[in-house]
């Protein structure tokens, strides 16, 4: 059967989804995006998620076609439409389709938005077990890193290479220090057993996964500290790892070929995983 998708106020075959050629997410990436995971047929952390969409619309000044109590609504009858039971599901809101290419904002267009989703079993990934390996990249973006802008050029090459390589991530790199990975937030665990990771400002995305770990790893006397890290203190760590909706708690055991840590899974990426995935269930809608 085909999956069915939203658009623009109609829930419609996947394969029929279509929108303009002259639509602004096409021609300028002027739209931002969210992926919400999705565990047993439930949203997860959406609120988080659609905060952090109302703010980056708020960002480059894009009203959203709907409220969010209706977008909430809109995702999840099209998670009972799919039938979806464990996945994502994506969402992209665009200034819309103008009468052609200007690049000033168009008056009197509606935003497009839509909607579809993916399946994935992101508790039992394979990846969980083996851990994944990251290669660096340097970090080639926009200095608005805060906005989840579906201009994610960099991330596609970035992402690209990591998969020419064998891995599973790549880590961007600005200064000398990581900023996170293309699709993720990066963390260290130090050999004191300080969980590291770099604060949220505009070079990075402040990842919901991310401000979840670092409340539920806090609530649990865990130390964590907000600063950036270099590769070579990652290298030096007990442990690495990565957050994000698509993976949850993801263990990094190389880093450019070379081990980190023990090369497998550490204790505290999987403890977090577990606690991750405890409060995923018992908060999702
Ligand atoms: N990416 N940093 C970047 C650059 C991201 O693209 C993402 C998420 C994250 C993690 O954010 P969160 O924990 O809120 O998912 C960090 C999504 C999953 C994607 O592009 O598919």
């Amino acid at each position: 059967m085909d999956q069915i998708a939203y658009v623009n106020g109609s829930f419609v075959p996947l394969s029929e989804a279509k929108v303009s050629i002259l639509d602004r997410g096409f021609l300028f990436a002027d739209g931002i995006y969210e992926v919400s995971a999705v565990l047993d047929g439930k949203l997860i952390d959406n609120a988080s998620h659609l905060a952090r969409l109302e703010r980056s619309v708020g960002e480059i000044s894009l009203a959203l076609p709907e409220t969010i109590q209706r977008i909430q609504e809109i995702q999840k009858e099209l998670i009972a439409r799919n039938k979806l039971v464990n996945g994502m599901v994506y969402l992209e809101v665009t200034r819309g389709a103008d009468k052609g290419r200007d690049f000033a904002f168009p008056k009197g267009v509606k935003p497009t938005l839509v909607m579809f989703t993916s399946e994935k079993d992101i508790v039992n990934a394979a990846s969980a077990k083996t851990g994944i390996g990251v290669i660096t990249v340097p970090d080639i973006r926009w200095a608005r890193r805060d906005i989840k802008s579906v201009a994610l050029l960099a991330q596609v090459l970035a992402k690209q290479a990591a998969a020419e390589a064998g891995a599973g991530e790549a880590w961007m790199i600005e200064d000398g220090l990581v900023t996170e990975g293309g699709s993720s937030s990066a963390f260290i665990l130090t050999q004191d057993d300080v969980i590291v990771t770099r604060p949220n400002s505009n070079s990075i995305l402040p990842g919901c996964t991310r401000k979840a770990v670092k409340m539920l790893a806090e609530e649990r006397q865990l130390k964590v500290e907000e600063r950036p890290f270099s590769i070579a203190e990652a290298l030096a760590a007990k442990e690495a790892f990565i957050t994000s909706a698509s993976v949850f708690v993801q263990a990094v055991v190389s880093i450019d070929g070379k081990k980190v840590g023990s090369g497998t899974p550490g204790p505290m990426a999987n403890r977090l995983r577990e606690i991750y995935v405890d409060f995923a269930r018992s908060t999702s809608v």
